[in-house]
Parts: C-alpha cells; structure tokens; sequence
C-alpha cells in the first residue's frame, strides 16, 4: 500500500490525546507527566493510594500550567480496582491514547549482595518483584487495551532496563522481571496489530543508568560519593555519565505519537551507549 503524507504535517503532533500513567507519581512519572501535560495531553496519573498527595500536587502544577490532569489511586496488581479506573476515564475522557505502565522497580530482597552468593537468594522477593514489573505490566494492558482495541488505536509503552538487555551483578530478579517485560512487549505487538489492527502499538523503553531513588545505594555511597559499582558503569559508558530523568521525553514522545507510526514490538535504548559498548 502506498501512503502519501502531507509533508507539513506534525507527526509529532501530541495535542488533545489521553494518557494513562502507572507509577506516575515516581521519579521519572513526575517529569513524563508534566512534559505530555505540556504537549496537551489529557494524562491520567495511576499510583498507589499512598501516593495521592503526591500525585494531587502533580496534577495542581499541571492545571496551574493550563494543562489537563486527574490522579487516580490504583494497585496495578488488582483487575478490579483497574477495572473502576478504566471507567473512570472512560467517564471522564472518552478515550484512551496512550497507556504507559511504569509501576515497577527494584527490590533489595530480590538482589544478590556482594557477601551472598545465589543459594542465598530469596526466591519469594524474587517473585514479588517479577509480580510487581511483569504483571503490573500484564494486567493494566488487559484493561486500559479494551478501549484502545475499540478505537482500534492507541500506543502502549512499557517500562523496561537496561538489565533485560544484559544482565547485570546483583539484580537478580529485577533483571528477570524486565527481560520478561521485554519479551511480553514484543508478544503483544503481534496479538494486537494482527487481531485489532495495526493501530495498536506495543512498545518498550529501555532507560540506562540514572542516579534515582530505585538505586542509589548501589550506586552512591552513604557521604555521596559514587561506588565502585558506579565508576564501573561509568567507564562502560560512552557519554560517561549518568543519565537524566528528562533524557528519556524525546524518545516517548515518539513512541508516543504517529511518528512511530510503523514501529511496534521495538525496545527502545536509551542508555548513553552503555548497550552497544564492549571494549
Ligand atoms: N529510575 C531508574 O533508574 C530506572 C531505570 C530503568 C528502568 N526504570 C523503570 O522505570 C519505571 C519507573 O521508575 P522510577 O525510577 O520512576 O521508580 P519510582 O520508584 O520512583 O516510581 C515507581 C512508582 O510506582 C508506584 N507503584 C509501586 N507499586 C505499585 C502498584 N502496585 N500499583 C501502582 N503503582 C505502584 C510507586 O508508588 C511509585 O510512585 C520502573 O518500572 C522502573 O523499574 C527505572
């Protein structure tokens, strides 16, 4: 088929769509919310009822910006609260555009420590942290989808690492729970362009290293100053440094809009070259 593009539209056009944000709340929900805010996204901001005053003074700034935004407790672990959520936004906005499912994180309980080996390790934290990244990944999709398979449009973008990538020391089960996001990504492209339309598109993205709350003891040392682990990423990496929450907008935004138009089932680096890197 061949498709003719008006060469002065903008692609990139995000302006009126409707988002839905696991963990929007987070480090990196906080600035992704307020960037998609400032593009005209209605965004919906989905986290645990224990952070909605966080999530409330997000949704102030946004609508102090002129932006549109609500914040709606969740467990991404539970279909039937997921399942009022969906129908609140439904209620509220008619649509859904753009689901972006970034609950998850690491758990300490779920790592090897260096004085450990692996017939130490916890196999309940390691399952809890693949329920948490996998599954708070697997169950919103099944909600927040139906809408889009309706519409028969809609860009789903999920939250995996650099660790499904390559597995690194110590994150056991986080690197697990991520490569399997990875793969999950990749599945659902297929099941839902081919059953729904190629409209839907299932994406990843794959954040480096960045100094957040998720691992900064392992990263920084109780005085601040980096760890050992920290200089080895560092010199592994090609731009030398670590990344910041706001480096990954642009690549969301694309994924996000039709600019990515054809890409589905794609894991997007974003990692300073830390990936591609060897000697
Ligand atoms: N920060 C990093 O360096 C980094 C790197 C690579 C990937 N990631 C991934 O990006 C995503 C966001 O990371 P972050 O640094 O913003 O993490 P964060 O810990 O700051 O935020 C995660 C948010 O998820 C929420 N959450 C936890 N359990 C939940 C549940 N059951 N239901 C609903 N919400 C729940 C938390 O309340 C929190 O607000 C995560 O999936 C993380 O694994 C982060």
């Amino acid at each position: 088929m061949l498709i003719f593009y008006d060469m002065k539209e903008n692609l990139f056009d995000l302006s009126g769509k409707v988002m839905v944000m696991t963990g929007a709340c987070g480090i990196l929900g906080t600035s992704i919310v307020k960037y998609f805010a400032a593009q005209g996204v209605k965004v919906v901001l989905l986290d645990l009822e224990r952070a909605a005053e966080t999530g409330e003074k997000i949704v102030s700034e946004i609508k102090a910006e002129g932006g549109e935004a609500c914040f709606l407790p969740t467990d991404v672990l539970d279909k039937a609260v997921l399942e009022t959520n969906h129908e609140e936004v439904v209620r509220r906005y008619g649509r859904i555009d753009i689901l972006m499912n970034a609950a998850g994180g690491n758990m300490a309980a779920a790592t090897v420590p260096p004085d450990k080996t692996i017939f130490d390790l916890d196999v309940d934290a390691v399952k809890k942290v693949t329920e948490l990244n996998l599954f708070g990944t697997i169950i919103p999709t099944m909600v927040f989808a139906r809408t889009m398979a309706e519409q028969k449009t809609g860009s789903i973008i999920n939250f995996a690492s650099e660790s499904a990538l390559r597995p690194l020391t110590r994150v056991a089960g986080y690197g697990v729970a991520k490569a399997a996001v990875a793969n999950w990504t990749k599945y659902l492209c297929a099941e839902l362009a081919m059953k729904f339309g190629e409209g839907i598109r299932v994406n990843a993205i794959a954040p480096g290293f960045l100094l957040t709350n998720q691992n900064r003891t392992l990263l920084t040392n109780p005085d601040g100053s980096l760890t050992q682990r920290s200089h080895t990423i560092l010199a592994h990496t090609p731009i030398g440094r670590f990344l910041e929450p706001e480096e990954l907008l642009g690549t969301l935004h694309w994924l996000a809009s039709d600019a990515s138009r054809a890409v589905t089932g794609t894991v997007a680096v974003v990692d300073g070259g830390f990936d591609a890197f060897s000697i």
